[in-house]
C-alpha cells in the first residue's frame, strides 16, 4: 500500500460532516457498561448489542469509519452476514483497536502504559485481511499531585510510535490516541500544560519513528478542567483552550484530530466541538470532528437494555447523536437539537 492509498483513506475518515464512532470497548469495559444498564454480560448481548449499533438505519450519513474490538470483527448478525460486510454496505470503514490495554508502568507508581507490541505486525496482517482499513491504540495519562511523570509520557509516546509505523507498513491509518484522563481536581490550565506535553513528546517520537504524518489521524482529549475542579470552564474557554493547544502541538500536514469524549455528556461534547468548529474555522489546517464512544452510545445503550422490542428506539437516539456531533464536526450544532429525540424505551 502506497503512502497515497493511507492518505485517501485518512481524508475519508475525517470527511465533510463526519466523524468516527468507537464501539472497541474491549470485553471489561463492555461488561461494565452492560452491568450497571442492567444488561446481560455474555458472548451474544455483546453480539447483538454491537448488530444493533451497525445495522442503524442512516448511520453512514454521519459515521465515516467505526473502532471494533477484536471479539466484534469476528461476528455476524444473527441471519451469518458477517457484521464487517453489514458496516462496508453501508459506506461506514471498518477500524480496530489493536492494543492490548493500559497495565501498570513498572517504577512509576499511579501510571500505566499501554501494551500490544508483541506480534502486532502478524495481527495487523490479519485484521488487514479481514477488511480493516485503519487501528486505535490509546495511551492513557493520568494527572495527580506530581503526575504524570516524564518516564510514563515518553514510554508510551514511544509505544504509540512504534504502533502506528507497523500500521502504516501493513497499510491502515494508524489513530493515534495519547488520552489525558479527566480524573481530578485538576484545573484546565494544568491539563492544557500536561496535554501540549504529550503531543509535543508523541510527535517527536512519531517522527523518529518515520510515520507518515498524512496518513494518521490524531485521537486527544479536549483540554478540560478535571471532573472534580470546582471552576468549570464555558464552552467557548474550553473550545478556546483546546484549539490553541492543538495550534501549537499538532503539524499541519496530519489530515484530521477527532476528539474522544472521555466521559463528557453527549450533549456538552457536541456543543464544545461545535465551538471550536464555529470559532476557528478559517484557521484550523486540519479537518476537527469526534471519535466518541460514550457520547454517541451512551443514550442507546440505556434504552436498549438488552431487550429487543427496544431495539428500534436505542438506534433511534444513536443516530441522533451520530446526526448532532455531524453538525457539530460542520459548526452547525444548536442545543434545539436536542429536543428532537422521539425515541422511548418500553
Ligand atoms: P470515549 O469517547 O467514551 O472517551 O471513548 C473513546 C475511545 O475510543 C476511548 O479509547
Amino acid at each position: 500500500m502506497s503512502t497515497q492509498e493511507l492518505i485517501t483513506i485518512a481524508q475519508s475518515m475525517v470527511a465533510e460532516g463526519k466523524g468516527l464512532l468507537a464501539m472497541d470497548e474491549s470485553t471489561p469495559t463492555c461488561n461494565q457498561r452492560f452491568e450497571k444498564a442492567g444488561i446481560p454480560q455474555t458472548k451474544e448481548t455483546r453480539r447483538s448489542y454491537r448488530e444493533l449499533i451497525v445495522t442503524t438505519p442512516g448511520l453512514g450519513e454521519f459515521i465515516s469509519g467505526v473502532i471494533l474490538y477484536d471479539e466484534t470483527i469476528r461476528q455476524s448478525k444473527k441471519d451469518g452476514t458477517p457484521l464487517v460486510k453489514v458496516i462496508t454496505d453501508a459506506g461506514i470503514i471498518p477500524g480496530i483497536k489493536v492494543d492490548t490495554g493500559a497495565k501498570e508502568l513498572a517504577g512509576h507508581p499511579g501510571e500505566k502504559i499501554t501494551e500490544g507490541l508483541d506480534g502486532l505486525r502478524e495481527r495487523l496482517a490479519e485484521y488487514s485481511q479481514m477488511g480493516a482499513r485503519f487501528a486505535k491504540w490509546r495511551a492513557v495519562i493520568t494527572i495527580a499531585d506530581g503526575l504524570p511523570s516524564r518516564g510514563c509520557i515518553e514510554a508510551n509516546a514511544q509505544a504509540l510510535a512504534r504502533y502506528a509505523a507497523l500500521c502504516q507498513e501493513a497499510g491502515l491509518v494508524p489513530i493515534v490516541e495519547p488520552e489525558v484522563l479527566m480524573d481530578g481536581a485538576h484545573t484546565l490550565e494544568r491539563c492544557n500544560e500536561v496535554t501540549a506535553e504529550v503531543l509535543r513528546t508523541v510527535f517527536d517520537q512519531l517522527y523518529t519513528q518515520r510515520v507518515a504524518l498524512e496518513g494518521m489521524i490524531l485521537k486527544p482529549n479536549m483540554v478540560l478542567p478535571g471532573l472534580t475542579c470546582p471552576k468549570q470552564e464555558s464552552v467557548d474557554e474550553v473550545a478556546d483552550a483546546t484549539v490553541r493547544c492543538v495550534l501549537r502541538a499538532v503539524p499541519a500536514a496530519v489530515p484530521g484530530i477527532a476528539f474522544l469524549s472521555g466521559g463528557q455528556s453527549g450533549e456538552l461534547a457536541s456543543a464544545r466541538l461545535n465551538a471550536m468548529n464555529v470559532r476557528f474555522k478559517t484557521r484550523m489546517p486540519w479537518a476537527l470532528t469526534f471519535s466518541f464512544s460514550r457520547a454517541i452510545q451512551q443514550p442507546a445503550l440505556e434504552i436498549w437494555k438488552g431487550r429487543q422490542a427496544n431495539a428500534a428506539a436505542a438506534q433511534q437516539a444513536l443516530v441522533h447523536r451520530a446526526r448532532c456531533n455531524s453538525a457539530a464536526r460542520l459548526g452547525r450544532y444548536r442545543t434545539e437539537m436536542e429536543n428532537n429525540v422521539d425515541s422511548q424505551a418500553s
